[in-house]
């Protein structure tokens, strides 16, 4: 029930001192993501979605730029001094004075609220509450405004630097996601002042302000996890843990086996089929798509790659960005893969560099091969036929291109091309001398000088 469209306002001007960081808070990572796109991707899901508001501080360019990469709608307004929320919320008074529908603000630092939370708030203000704040029991209070409620509504939200022993004593504490009606927002927002001890305009003031016009005020509640904040690296690695244990769920949900679930590590956007089997100790970073039935075993580490139904990958193999393994193909120990397609069936089992390629279908790529793709200053595609057999320890140089069926000769260094079921050697001829080493150890028996060189010689 939410046809009334909704504008959320992000706001993200805060420093984020206790990050100790040159980065700006909101771009630290979970997951993989900004924290800022976390906040994003949950604002931007539900019905009638405006281009969101996210207000930032002077400077902040980099922060603009994320916003934009992946909402390029959205509007960036600067809050050129930092005093308060609310101050933080009108920044965006152009966008708020064209909305009439449900006004959302969330925090950029608040990366784990869900899209079912935003909705309900939205629903609540569909449905007649002119401000609907978001409420959690945290287990430590301390530093959270108190909401201060009568029966089902909410009467004040009290910041603890303003609480007396009483509302100090209340756990329901405020989250910091409201939301507004749009069309008494303005109006609302432009009465609340900075008489408090922080001096700051408090969004939270929004509560008394509306009640005092006759208009309805509630509260719901949520699981402290969802509305974590983040002010420090403690507390990125906090969220990040809620974040991953969700992921794993989900996953587990879905169908996925993992054999240590809270060892392994997912991206937000990684994606599982049914029957895929995650050994302990895989990390996952962006990008990865598993088809059903494929292994990935143990201390795996891929990011921006694809495997394909019923591949095998690891233990200890390496997918980089552009790797796409078809359907059987086994990637073993030790094994690099990037931007490379490896066809349906091929093999490169152990110590191995496949980059810039195509491994044709059921090719075998023998132990310690490599594919020299850098001259040092490009790169260059190295072509693995079908059903090809590259022996142990080759060197590929590239651009070459391994005809069907080639056979390549343990050892070799390649630098043209093979014809199709052609044997290739490119490497030193073997020697063989009958008794040398019997003969080298009686002459060093027998006392002479430099015995090995002058066997060798004979
Ligand atoms: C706020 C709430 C408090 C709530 C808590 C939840 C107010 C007055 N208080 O307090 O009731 O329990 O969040 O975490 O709203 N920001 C700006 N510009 C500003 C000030 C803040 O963009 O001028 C942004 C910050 O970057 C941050 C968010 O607003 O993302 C919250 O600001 P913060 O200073 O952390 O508010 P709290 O004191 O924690
Ligand atoms: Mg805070």
């Amino acid at each position: 029930m939410h046809a009334t469209p909704r504008l959320s306002v992000v706001l993200a001007a805060g420093e984020g001192t206790r990050m100790r960081s040159l980065t700006p808070k909101v771009l630290h990572a979970i997951g993989g993501r900004a924290l800022i796109t976390h906040v994003l991707a949950a604002a931007g899901q539900g019905a009638g979605t405006a281009a969101p508001a996210v207000v930032i501080g002077p400077g902040h360019d980099a922060v603009a730029a994320e916003v934009k990469r992946i909402a390029p709608t959205a509007e960036i307004f600067v809050q050129s001094e930092r005093r308060g929320t609310a101050h933080a919320v009108l920044a965006a008074r152009a966008a708020l004075a064209r909305h009439a529908g449900v006004i959302l603000v969330l925090f950029g630092d608040t990366p784990l609220i869900r899209p079912e939370t935003l909705a309900r708030l939205q629903d609540a203000v569909t449905t007649g509450a002119a401000v609907a704040v978001l409420g959690f029991r945290p287990v430590d209070p301390a530093g959270y405004g108190r909401l201060v409620v009568d029966g089902d509504q909410l009467v004040a939200i009290r910041e603890e630097k303003d609480a007396n022993d009483a509302e100090k004593a209340i756990t329901l504490c405020n989250a910091g996601v409201m939301a507004l009606d749009g069309t008494h927002a303005l109006t609302i927002l432009d009465r609340i002042d900075d008489r408090n001890a922080k001096h700051e305009f408090y969004l939270t003031d929004a509560v008394t302000i509306a009640r005092a016009r006759g208009l309805s005020v509630v509260a719901l509640e949520t699981e402290e996890d969802e509305v974590r904040g983040i002010n420090t690296r403690a507390q990125l690695a906090e969220a990040e843990a809620v974040l991953q244990k969700r992921l794993r769920q989900q996953w587990l949900d879905a169908g996925v086996t993992m054999v240590a679930p809270e060892t392994v590590h997912l991206a937000v956007d990684t994606k599982l089929a049914h029957d895929v089997v995650i050994e302990p100790y895989v990390v996952f970073g962006e990008g990865v798509v598993v088809e059903e039935g494929a292994v990935i075993r143990s201390f795996s580490h891929l990011e921006g790659a694809h495997v394909g139904k019923g591949a095998r990958v690891g233990p200890y193999a390496r997918l980089r960005p552009g790797a796409d393994l078809q359907e059987d193909v086994h990637v073993g120990n030790f094994v690099e893969v990037k931007a490379a397609t490896i066809e349906k069936g091929a093999k490169a089992n152990h110590l191995s560099y496949i980059g810039d390629a195509r491994v044709g279908e059921g090719a075998n790529v023998g132990a310690g091969t490599i594919t020299c793709n850098y001259d040092g200053a490009a790169k260059h595609h190295t072509d693995i036929g079908k059903g090809a057999f590259i022996g142990s320890n080759s060197a590929l140089v590239a651009p070459v291109k391994i005809g069907d069926g080639a056979y390549i000769g343990s050892g070799s260094v390649i630098t043209d091309d093979v014809p199709a079921d052609a044997l290739a050697l490119g490497r030193g001829r073997q020697i063989v001398k009958d008794g040398w080493a019997a003969r080298l150890r009686k002459e060093k028996s027998a006392g002479k000088k430099k015995p090995a060189q002058a066997a060798i010689e004979r």
